[in-house]
């Protein structure tokens, strides 16, 4: 057995099916959308017909898409455009992703206030705290659907019982696709979500903008989507990121109870084989495809490099800081002490892996574990 990939919260491979779908726009129907020949009122019509089966799967109107490069730049839309100026006030989660906790960054730079949720031990935000933090220059509110670390599932409408009429964004780019997402029921100003997280291409994903919030762009320069996000539309890729949500949303329920059992599976093993483990994050109620451990006594780093070379692909956190040593700020959110923060890996699933795959990738991951420990005998222990 070859290389098993358990890196599916960093990117899913693109399905055939919509790889099919998107093929037509980048051979026979390339034209720009906003060309006013046939050839070019067939790409638009393309893209407007993406753009309304998006929405109708997401329970949102037509004209609340802002097609963007992915959840990064929607995210970063979504946080300075929302805040708007004067300088005021924001709210946040501790867990957020970077291409949210940057932006806030650069908020603060130019004067604004960030205060944090706090975060329990499994790392999901106390929704009772909100309404404490909350001032009377609160701009925006912005708290993840679902965590890409941990799994860790935000109490947002809990959070939105609380709020007054302040902006809230929600990234969801880890639960879209993955988990049912309502958009309109939620609630929420704004949502992103990101193709290549559900079996969609990489470089198109989403702002869901409700109707009437007052959005400043980031880019300039172009009359399309109405200005919130100019630049020519990839239309094959909002073509392929329509497919890849309606494939997800038609075989959701299937693939969620099948990861949710690889899930069970992989865990499993590694508790009996490679104990003493510590799970980061909920035992149940999280995203499915998501499993966070640690395992005292090894290094996150050499255990990633040995298990690349046993053929198993996995990250030490989110994909965005690997390469960087820095301890996730997510998990030390979550007040995990640090043994338990230095050997934390991210084991992230899909509906594609096979019973086999799992139980092949316990046994290398075990056994990589084991070597790694005998290295530093002392320090395999669960800290207290
Ligand atoms: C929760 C979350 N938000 C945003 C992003 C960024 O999405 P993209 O890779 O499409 O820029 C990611 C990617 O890992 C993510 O997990």
């Amino acid at each position: 057995m070859d290389s098993i990939y358990l890196d599916n919260n960093a990117t899913t491979p693109t399905l055939p099916a919509v790889w099919e779908a998107m093929r037509p726009y980048l051979t026979d129907v390339y034209s720009n959308p906003a060309s006013a020949h046939r050839a070019g009122r067939r790409a638009r019509q393309a893209l407007e017909d993406a753009r309304e089966r998006v929405a109708a799967l997401l329970g949102a109107q037509p004209d609340e898409v802002v097609f963007t490069s992915g959840g990064t730049e929607a995210n970063n839309l979504a946080v300075l455009g929302l805040a708007g100026d004067p300088p005021g006030h924001v709210v946040a989660s501790p867990v957020e992703h970077p291409s949210v906790a940057e932006p806030l960054r650069r908020l603060a730079e130019v004067g604004f206030r960030v205060d944090y949720l706090p975060a329990d031990e499994t790392g999901v935000v106390r929704a009772g705290a909100l309404a404490g933090l909350l001032r009377p220059d609160t701009r925006l509110v912005t708290v993840m659907l679902a965590n890409n670390e941990t799994g860790a599932v935000q109490p947002v409408a809990d959070l939105l019982g609380c709020r007054p009429a302040v902006p809230f964004h929600c990234d969801a780019v880890q639960a879209v696709g993955r988990v049912p997402v309502h958009f309109g029921e939620l609630g929420v100003t704004s949502l992103s979500l990101s193709a290549h997280k559900f079996h969609g291409p990489c470089g198109i994903g989403a702002l869901l903008v409700r109707r009437g919030a007052k959005l400043r762009p980031l880019l300039l320069g172009g009359h399309q989507q109405r200005g919130r996000r100019p630049g020519t539309e990839p239309v094959a890729l909002a073509v392929g990121l329509a497919a890849a949500l309606d494939l997800a949303q038609r075989e959701g329920a299937a693939r969620r109870e099948r990861v949710l059992m690889l899930r069970r599976r992989l865990l499993d093993a590694l508790r009996r084989e490679a104990a003493p483990v510590v799970l980061n994050g909920p035992e149940q109620g999280g995203i499915p495809h998501t499993l966070n451990l640690s395992f005292p006594g090894c290094h996150a780093d050499a255990l990633l490099m040995s298990l690349d070379l046993a053929g198993v692909a996995c990250s030490t956190g989110s994909a965005c800081s690997s390469g960087s040593l820095l301890p996730s700020p997510v998990l030390k959110a979550m007040g995990v002490p640090d043994d338990v923060l230095h050997s934390a890996m991210r084991f992230s699933l899909s509906a594609l892996l096979t019973e086999e795959e799992i139980d092949e990738a316990a046994r290398r991951i075990a056994a990589a574990v084991r070597r790694l420990r005998t290295l530093c005998p002392d320090s395999a222990t669960v800290p207290s």
